[in-house]
């Protein structure tokens, strides 16, 4: 049975891809696509979003417009990231999907609602939609089924700040609420994910997609790959949210402990840091599973063939 699944979302290249896997994911039931502003602003990300479901060919996916700004903080963008559309270089036609008149939030508490213990949230943006949710109908915190966010950095350095990721730099408040809702929650940080480098001889492997899927993957990556080789000094260029996608179709690509995670709100040095307690000095039960090692090549061979199954 496919696992019933909401993607919520900031499209951004490395959500793209993700968006791409989850169209060539048999095993995912996709019940909406929620958007939220992250990688450049509601509207640009909305946009994209309705742009790619035809690039996937799931246009009949159901996309809800989200949250525009964070709980608490100001709006924050990574055009130089992501470019200032947000899918890099790629250029894709204007699309006939129009956005549903409900609100993310509110389609998150319907869905759930609907489907108690059936409903898994992929969070690969700024958890502000979740959040929103949660505070608007905190009951959905027993009846999702659980919650897969790319977020957050262990032992690895932040990529927003020395210290904290971006997509909970973004939004620290709304993670805060989340982390703590008592929701089955697995994370997937930047420790695993910065392991997972797309590199040009990858993409020489998507050589069986469909033409404007190859042009979309190398057109996105591009610009990400400048970004990562200028900004960080790394030969490609890291596809997070894809990695986190890809725990639904195989859990045992990477290896998981349990730990109590919080977050920084307070720090200016340090907030939106999230922090595991790795040796339990804190007492308390984890809230938490968190993705620490990666198996690189099964991922990577993963990703390459569901790309290429785009026909
Ligand atoms: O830190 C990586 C995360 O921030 C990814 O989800 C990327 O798309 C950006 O949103
Ligand atoms: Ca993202």
């Amino acid at each position: 049975m496919a696992e019933k699944v909401i993607f919520d979302t900031d499209p951004g290249i490395d959500d793209a891809l993700a968006l791409l896997l989850l169209a060539a994911s048999p095993e995912v039931d996709l019940r909406a696509i929620t958007v939220t502003h992250g990688n450049t602003s509601q509207e640009k990300c909305l946009n994209n979003a309705l742009k790619l479901v035809e690039l996937g060919g799931i246009a009949n996916v159901p996309i809800f417009r989200g949250a525009s700004e964070p709980l608490v903080k100001e709006l924050s963008v990574a055009e130089e990231t992501h470019g200032d559309g947000g899918l890099g270089y790629a250029i894709l036609p204007s699309s006939a999907v129009k956005p549903h008149d409900l609100l993310a939030h509110d389609a998150i508490i319907n869905e759930i609602e609907k489907h108690p213990d059936e409903i898994t949230l992929l969070c690969v943006g700024p958890m502000t939609n979740v959040a929103l949710a949660l505070l608007k109908r905190p009951s959905i915190a027993r009846k999702v089924k659980r919650i897969i966010s790319m977020g957050g950095a262990i032992h690895y350095p932040g990529n927003a700040t020395p210290q904290s990721e971006y997509n909970v730099y973004c939004d620290p408040e709304a993670f805060d609420i989340v982390i703590r809702a008592g929701i089955d929650f697995t994370l997937v940080p930047l420790d695993v994910t910065y392991k997972c480098i797309f590199t040009k001889e990858h993409l020489a492997r998507i050589d069986k997609a469909r033409d404007e899927i190859k042009e979309f993957v190398t057109d996105s990556t591009r610009f990400y790959m400048e970004f990562h080789a200028s900004h960080q000094d790394i030969h490609g260029c890291a596809i997070n949210d894809p990695l986190a996608a890809a725990l639904l179709i195989d859990s045992t690509l990477v290896t998981y402990r349990d730990y109590y995670v919080t977050i920084d709100l307070q720090s200016p040095v340090s907030k939106a840091k999230t922090i595991a307690d790795h040796y339990g000095a804190l007492k308390k039960a984890p809230n938490a599973k968190v993705a620490m090692e990666v198996d690189v090549e099964r991922f990577m061979n993963l990703f390459i063939t569901r790309m290429n199954a785009l026909q």
